[in-house]
């Protein structure tokens, strides 16, 4: 199905009446969509998907039809283009897909309960009712549902209700958009509602299993959000209400549907009085994300999902943007620096990775489009790039004359270079083509040659890599004025290094503050000098310095030895990012090492070495005078020193455990996932295991629950694994929207790891047919990408994955993750010896 046609070209759409009827019982629906719009051909075309379609009627005469299942489309005959009504019958099975309309499991007190919801992105409305199911084909909505309704149930969509007649619930007429943004839940729900300063009403609504007090923060959030962004466009909010609504069965992280944003529950409710900051973080940057998107993506919307970037990439910049302003002591830009910077530059390294713009019409390949470290992480780098390069007062600028322009319409990446352009006077085009058009990033060699300090760039690979002669327009942001602002070319000569180094006073440096994507390899003299003067440099540059280090280590351009004497510099730091970054590269030395090896010991020596003063320092029991700093590096800290086998730390830990072993959800949030980690692998038995997860089942807090999953599969014990493994594919245990967290915890411990690979590969027609139909897939791949380090396992991944190639969705991922356990195999192979004995050098 390589060259579908988009149904829009045969009909334009412009007002949709939907009834809908669900039936929970019997797990089936039924409904009529009667579409007015614009025929432009005779034979048009309208989605379906999975739907039973009984009737076609246009201006209300029976016209013949075919359903042509391959192309998830009707074929409908009519006699003349032009203005036309179309009315489709249909019924439809409810399935556990967690795409389109679909049925999310929860229990209160032990009674077993659900909630209906839906999921549309990307392509799934067309499984709920037929419709011209692209973004481009945008229309109006009336919505009528009817469902096996009981006394105490909340129904919420996209706009107001309008009137219940017969038990039907009618919602007033959307605004013009695109069906993938379409929305409606119901079942016995909570909420709490606020207002905004403009007058929208804000609510968080969730399940009663719940306590009400999780809602406060959300809605905290989101009301701040949504006034942070009609003054950050300029442009209203143009709905009545936004809804955030948590399922407990979700398959993506959250949804913008356009007045019901839709979240998984870790994503949304917490515990105000016992959550750690970085959860507290998450969460506001999720709902900030979304609420981004209420403009960005539904009020102009990206005209094919080859520009699904658009949405996505400025929305996760916007996440930051909105969350600086409302929580300016968070330093939220720090986070931005220690994940998404790394996971851009980490994934965009591989040869075969995508280009941040990427063709695409085969519906099983859209949402394998969604890679996060790219069209999120990278996406999100360039947008702070352009920002960085013209202000926030023209990005402002341009924004507003950007949604006057395209509002209830859609846009491409050009018509947002064009509108910003016109704001700042810069010429964004061409710059910005040269980061959305082409994968890879450069790494920038800065040298000294008799005497003329030179730049040059070229592609930067971890692993083999093709060279192709890409070069990219680099925002230098150097520290000396003698550099280019731009560099566009292959390589320049900045002038005598001498002279320029005693004007400028200050060692030379390029990517001054980490906002470029791009990584710089300084020659020995202008590192040494960089080195000389560290502490001068700000938090973030040095975390650049470490992170560049790490990179050009992967990639074999330095070698992992000579980093290692550099880490104990950084250990003293107070600093949330520097740790972040320390401890990214001391956990990169762990694939050196056998486990039960003398090196492996050596390695936890050094551990300790880093670590030790800090864990004085920090202690084990946050404490009210705790800076934002000390709350985010303690985790990092904590987990060092235990990886180190610390004595003391591990009976501080136990301490703890045993003073709480009556309420462990009790446990300070900040430290928990620790204590309950060290009694598991350090005194676990079997009824302390048991207890966990017991706990895992019945605790509505996703915090809490993530810690009991951090835990379990950290256990030493083989029984335990066993446990887990069979809890895997019980949903009544483990949902399978929180099982890739399991795989992974499991893959990572070398006592389990066996036994989640077999897993994987004995039942993955069992998590296809599970989670095969969203992008979740496709990172189980990639999880156990992250993990393997050995020939053998390369060889075993190799065996099963190579015939899966030709699967839609999983090819590049498969050939990606190949080469990416590949490189890391022949690093390991190469280097284990020098960076062995580098340890055990520095903890002599
Ligand atoms: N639009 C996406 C969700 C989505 C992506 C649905 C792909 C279907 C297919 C949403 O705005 C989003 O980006 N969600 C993120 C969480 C976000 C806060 C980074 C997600 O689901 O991972
Ligand atoms: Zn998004």
């Amino acid at each position: 199905m390589a060259t579908t046609t988009h149904f829009y070209e045969t009909f334009h759409p412009e007002h949709y009446d939907l009834y809908i009827d669900i039936n929970r019982a019997q797990k089936v629906f039924s409904g009529r969509s009667t579409i007015t719009g614009d025929a432009q051909t005779t034979e048009v075309l309208i989605h379906q998907n999975f739907l039973k379609i009984t009737k076609v009627q246009a201006d209300g005469q029976a016209v013949p039809f075919t359903v042509d299942n391959d192309l998830q489309g009707i074929r409908i005959q009519l006699t003349k283009t032009g203005q036309v009504t179309l009315a489709i019958d249909y019924s439809a099975k409810l399935t556990d897909s967690m795409m389109g309309i679909y049925p999310s499991y929860y229990e209160v007190d032990g009674e077993k309960k659900q909630l209906i919801g839906t999921q549309f992105e990307t392509t799934a409305a067309r499984q709920a009712f037929p419709c011209v199911d692209e973004p481009e084909a945008k229309a109006t909505f009336d919505l009528a549902l009817k469902f096996d309704e009981h006394a105490g149930e909340t129904v919420l969509s996209n706009m107001p209700e309008k009137k219940i007649e017969n038990g039907v619930h009618y919602f007033d007429t959307t605004v013009r958009m695109s069906t993938y943004l379409i929305a409606f839940a119901f079942g016995e729900l909570q909420g709490k509602q606020t207002k905004t300063k403009s007058g929208v009403t804000v609510g968080v609504y969730g399940t009663k299993a719940h306590r009400a007090n999780e809602l406060d923060f959300a809605l905290d959030i989101a009301k701040r959000s949504i006034e942070f962004y009609e003054d950050f466009y300029q442009t209203p909010y143009p709905l009545p209400h936004s809804w955030q609504l948590a399922l407990p069965d979700f398959s993506a992280g959250a949804m913008e549907n356009w007045g019901l944003v839709t979240y998984r529950e870790a994503y949304l409710l917490l515990d105000p009085d016992n959550t750690a900051l970085e959860i507290k973080q998450r969460v506001a940057t999720v709902i900030a994300h979304e609420l981004a998107h209420q403009w960005f993506g539904d009020l102009v919307t990206m005209k094919w999902w080859d520009n699904l970037w658009l949405n996505e990439s400025f929305a996760n910049m916007m996440e930051y943007v909105a969350i600086n302003a409302l929580e300016p002591d968070w330093h939220i830009w720090e986070t931005f620096q220690t994940s998404e910077a790394p996971m851009a530059l980490q994934r965009d390294a591989t040869d075969g990775v995508q280009s941040v713009h990427v063709q695409v019409e085969d519906p099983a390949e859209i949402d394998a489009i969604f890679d996060s470290a790219i069209v999120y992480a990278k996406g999100a780098r360039m947008l702070v790039m352009v920002r960085a390069m013209i202000g926030d007062d023209a990005l402002r600028a341009g924004l507003k004359q950007y949604f006057i322009a395209h509002k209830y319409g859609n846009a491409t990446g050009d018509d947002l270079w064009q509108a910003l352009g016109e704001a700042s006077g810069i010429q964004l085009n061409a710059i910005m083509n040269t980061w959305l058009e082409q994968p890879g990033y450069p790494v920038v060699t800065a040298s000294v040659e008799a005497g003329q300090l030179k730049i040059s760039q070229q592609q930067f690979f971890i692993g083999d890599g093709k060279e192709v002669g890409r070069q990219w327009q680099l925002p230098l942001n150097s520290n000396y004025d003698a550099a280019p602002a731009i560099f566009k070319d292959q390589s320049a000569t900045l002038g005598d290094y001498a002279q320029l180094r005693q004007a400028n006073g200050k060692p030379f440096r390029l990517n001054v503050g980490n906002n470029s994507h791009f990584i710089v390899k300084y020659d020995q003299q202008l590192l040494d000098d960089i080195l000389a003067h560290v502490d001068d440099l700000t938090h973030i540059d040095q975390l650049q310095l470490l992170q560049d280090f790490r990179l050009l280590a992967e990639g074999r351009q330095i070698s992992y030895a000579t980093v290692v004497p550099l880490l104990s510099r950084f250990a003293a730091s107070d600093s949330t990012v520097v740790n972040a970054a320390l401890y990214e590269l001391a956990a990169n030395l762990k694939k050196f090492v056998t486990p039960g090896s003398t090196a492996e010991q050596q390695l936890r020596t050094l551990y300790d070495q880093l670590s030790a003063a800090q864990v004085q320092r920090l202690g084990w029991t946050p404490k009210t005078s705790d800076s934002f700093d000390d709350q985010l590096t303690r985790p990092y800290i904590l987990s060092a020193t235990l990886y180190a086998q610390n004595k003391q730390s591990i009976l501080a830990a136990h301490e703890l455990f045993e003073g709480n072993a009556q309420n462990l959800a009790g446990l300070p949030a900040d430290t928990r996932v620790f204590i309950l980690r060290n009694e598991v692998k350090n005194f676990g038995n079997a009824t302390l295991f048991d207890q966990l997860l017991t706990d895992y089942r019945q605790s509505t807090d996703a915090s809490y629950k993530a810690d009991i999953c951090a835990a379990l599969t950290a256990t030493p014990d083989a029984a335990g694994v066993a446990k887990l493994i069979d809890a895997f594919e019980d949903a009544d245990t483990i949902k399978p929207q929180d099982l890739r967290a399991w795989y992974r915890g499991v893959l990572a411990n070398d006592a389990g790891q066996q036994a989640a690979w077999d897993w994987l590969r004995n039942d993955w027609a069992w998590l296809e047919a599970t989670v095969g139909g969203d992008m979740e897939f496709t990172t189980y791949i990639t999880v156990t990408s992250r993990i393997f380090h050995t020939a053998d396992r390369l060889a075993e991944f190799k065996a099963f994955f190579e015939p899966k190639l030709n699967t839609p969705g999983l090819t590049r991922e498969i050939k990606m993750d190949t080469k990416v356990i590949a490189s890391r195999v022949a690093l390991v192979e190469a280097e284990k010896d020098a960076v062995n004995a580098a340890v055990a050098e520095t903890v002599k």
